[in-house]
């Protein structure tokens, strides 16, 4: 069994609204599953588009890539990075949440050499955005009790 601990980058076009109740459906996935599987990680739909950043130990990245990958609320999966991870990015949230209203990604990329139109970026784009991410949602506590709980549905470990 693959212990080492590995981690899926990919985007995605969505094909379900970006509503709360499509939110609430994947998320109760995310819930059941990504704690008994030792994965955690990071969601975010930024108009038409999914970007997932998933980590955890290989055997559990194996099971669940192609489980998401198949899920017929979304197509033209394309996984930009794939392989073995230092350290967790996302230790304490099994699947942090966000929408472009909350961390727009085209606002992170504005103003560098990055793609601003999130189809379009490159592995080390999103890395970083989800790097930059990861520091929000631990100093905001987003995903803690308060109005932001029906935008961003997080889960802490
Ligand atoms: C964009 C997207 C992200 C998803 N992320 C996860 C995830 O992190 N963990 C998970 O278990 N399921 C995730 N899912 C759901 C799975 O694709 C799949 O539908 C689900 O695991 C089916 O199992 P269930 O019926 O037991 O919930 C995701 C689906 C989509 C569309």
């Amino acid at each position: 069994m693959n212990n080492t601990l590995m981690h899926c980058l990919y985007v995605s076009r969505a094909l379900v609204p970006a509503d709360a109740a499509e939110a609430a459906s994947i998320y109760g996935s995310a819930r059941q599953r990504n704690p008994q599987l030792d994965v955690t990680g990071y969601l975010h739909r930024e108009g038409p588009y999914f970007a997932q950043y998933i980590e955890g130990p290989g055997y559990a990245i194996e099971q669940l890539v192609p489980l998401i990958r198949d899920d017929p609320r979304h197509d033209r999966f394309r996984i930009l990075s794939h392989g073995e991870a230092e350290t967790r990015v996302f230790g304490s949230w099994h699947m942090a949440f966000t929408d472009e209203g909350m961390n727009p990604y085209a606002t992170f990329a504005a103003g560098s050499a990055r793609p601003t139109n999130i189809a379009m970026a490159r592995a080390e784009d999103l890395e970083a955005f989800f790097r930059a991410s990861a520091d929000i949602i631990e100093a905001e506590n987003w995903g803690g009790p308060g109005p932001r709980d029906e935008k961003v549905m997080s889960v802490r470990q």
